[in-house]
């Protein structure tokens, strides 16, 4: 960074009408030779993205973003990255939801829940391009005024919760809460602080859940979440375990 510049003002904005996927774009520009902290973002997407596959629709009224960081930090500290993600859209969430209303929560690893419903997700994907730089970029899509139909999930929209902002608004806020969190993060380096912070916004500690697993599901106590970001679970019957990725359902069986 320049002598006398702001953390901040590293970062750039691309705001798009229309695209397939914002992650996609923002692969095309690495691939063209872009230097990274760039943020696409469009009005509608047409190819949406989700995790594990699934399509995430993309209707105009909601938010879809994403940033492209190159070599954002040694391939150790990556898995924090996607719980730093979070954490900024948890803030974002926080400067325009009104006081008092249902609790605001980070879902493990990277959802944000209102009243226990997802309101947002984040899709962090990674390609190493030719040159060997690593490409990275976070999209996240927050309901506004939009949610799915038939979601195989509990959802919610900020438009439910007298948060009626536009997109534009919204990323504003998302744009400096982000910048905020990365320069805490500070390529990893700063990352206890960012899973304190974390910690305090998670929401299930000490619950019973169950974790998805790609071949098995496992139930327990959540017990927390390490420094590397990974869920800490007291599994029934059976060991302490530290898990890296899975999908979590609050209850269990
Ligand atoms: C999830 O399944 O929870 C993650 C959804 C991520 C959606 C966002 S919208 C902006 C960016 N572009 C995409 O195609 N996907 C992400």
């Amino acid at each position: 960074m320049r002598p006398g510049r702001k953390f901040i003002d590293e970062f750039r904005h691309e705001g798009l009408d229309e695209t397939s996927s914002t992650n996609i774009e923002c692969f095309a520009r690495a691939k063209a030779g872009e230097t990274g902290n760039l943020w696409v973002t469009a009005a509608r997407q047409t190819g949406g993205r989700g995790r594990r596959g699934r399509p995430w629709v993309s209707e105009r009224g909601n938010l879809y973003a994403s940033l492209l960081l190159i070599d954002p930090s040694a391939p150790e500290q990556m898995g924090s990255l996607p719980l730093a993600f979070a954490l900024g859209v948890y803030r974002a969430l926080r400067t325009v939801l009104p006081t008092g209303g249902q609790p605001l929560e980070i879902k493990w690893p990277n959802d944000v829940l209102i009243g226990r419903k997802k309101t947002c997700g984040i899709l962090m994907e990674a390609e190493f391009l030719s040159d060997g730089r690593r490409a990275v970029v976070s999209g996240i899509g927050i309901n506004i005024a939009h949610k799915p139909d038939n979601p195989a999930y509990p959802v919610t929209m900020l438009s439910e919760h007298g948060a009626p902002c536009s997109p534009d608004e919204l990323f504003a806020h998302l744009f400096r809460e982000t910048a905020s969190v990365l320069e805490i993060w500070n390529r990893g380096q700063g990352v206890a602080e960012i899973m304190n912070a974390w910690r305090a916004a998670a929401c299930g500690i000490g619950e019973r859940i169950t974790v998805n697993l790609p071949d098995r599901s496992i139930s327990g106590r959540f017990t927390g979440i390490d420094d590397n970001g990974f869920l800490l679970l007291d599994e029934d019957d059976g060991p302490s375990r530290a898990i890296a990725a899975g999908d979590v359902f609050f209850g269990g069986t």
